[in-house]
């Protein structure tokens, strides 16, 4: 498949699990991918891996991300693409966070894309237009216990997305994905605690956790020719996650419960 064939992109927390997955995806495609992560190790080895451009910047730091699109619209000659996806998460009480670390939350996830979009705007400018996908989760959609911070601030991303799509549309698509639970390292803690999987693998739609990958197949679509009418939206990829237990479904679950003992 050629379809990013020549074209040029960057891709924040490239270096692991969705990020990754993507950079891997669009260098199969075509495409020269930068990836811009914090730890010099792992953004070297996974840039080797995809034939990239490693940049090693924290989103937190503004004038570190600016510094980091330039030096990679310089080495490719230009940008049409950026995936903004670094985030970091914890889990506590809303009251036990620590206010350094709600700080620390909400300026990895949201301040994070909102420094790589003021800094890839110009470049995909300058390059005649191109698209963007931001990172967020379905817990931005749908706050969850214990992610106070975190819900919050990817329910943030969305939003940037969407006033991003309004304000460099037509030449800049704008769309954000928000996953549901997927295995990388970030989650992976989760899943060697098999009382917390098992239930919940039962109770989701698509009866598993989703795989990088598969997040990573959706943000291509976004940034490919195929999405070309589609801008300001918010793709859940959740496996049908978010559905379930919201509205009246756990009412209707014992409701579908009860009439087919009855029938028995
Ligand atoms: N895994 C899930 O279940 C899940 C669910 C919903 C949303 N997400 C979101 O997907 C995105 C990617 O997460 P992942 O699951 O691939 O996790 P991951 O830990 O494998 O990858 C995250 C990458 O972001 C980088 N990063 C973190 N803080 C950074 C900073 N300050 N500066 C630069 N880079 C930084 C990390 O070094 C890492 O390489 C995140 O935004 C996360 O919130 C993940």
């Amino acid at each position: 498949m050629t379809e990013f064939a020549g074209k040029r992109a960057l891709i924040t927390g490239g270096a692991s699990g969705i990020g990754l997955a993507t950079a891997r995806k669009l260098a199969q495609q075509g495409a020269r991918v930068a990836l811009l992560d914090q730890h010099r190790d792992a953004t070297d080895a996974a840039a080797r891996e995809v034939g990239g451009l490693a940049l090693v910047a924290d989103v937190r730091d503004a004038a570190a991300v600016d510094a980091a699109c330039a030096e990679a619209a310089s080495a490719f000659g230009g940008l049409e693409f950026a995936f903004l996806n670094a985030g970091a998460g914890q889990v506590a009480a809303l009251h036990e966070y620590a206010p350094s670390d709600v700080e620390r939350l909400v300026a990895v996830n949201l301040l994070g894309v909102y420094h790589g979009l003021r800094s890839v705007v110009p470049h995909l400018r300058a390059a005649g237009g191109g698209a963007i996908v931001t990172n967020a989760s379905c817990s931005g959609v749908h706050p969850t216990r214990g992610e106070a911070p975190y819900s919050a601030a990817k329910a943030g991303v969305i939003a940037l997305a969407q006033s991003a799509a309004l304000e460099y549309g037509p030449a800049i698509r704008v769309n954000c994905v928000s996953p549901g639970m997927i295995r990388t390292p970030m989650s992976e803690l989760l899943f060697e605690i098999p009382e917390l999987m098992d239930p919940f693998g039962e109770a989701i739609p698509a009866a598993r956790a989703g795989t990088a990958e598969e997040v990573a197949d959706v943000v291509v679509f976004l940034l490919s020719d195929a999405a070309r009418y589609v801008t300001g939206h918010n793709l859940v990829v959740d496996g049908g996650l978010s559905l379930v237990g919201g509205g009246i479904d756990p009412v209707m679950r014992r409701v579908l419960a009860l009439l087919a003992a009855r029938k028995d």
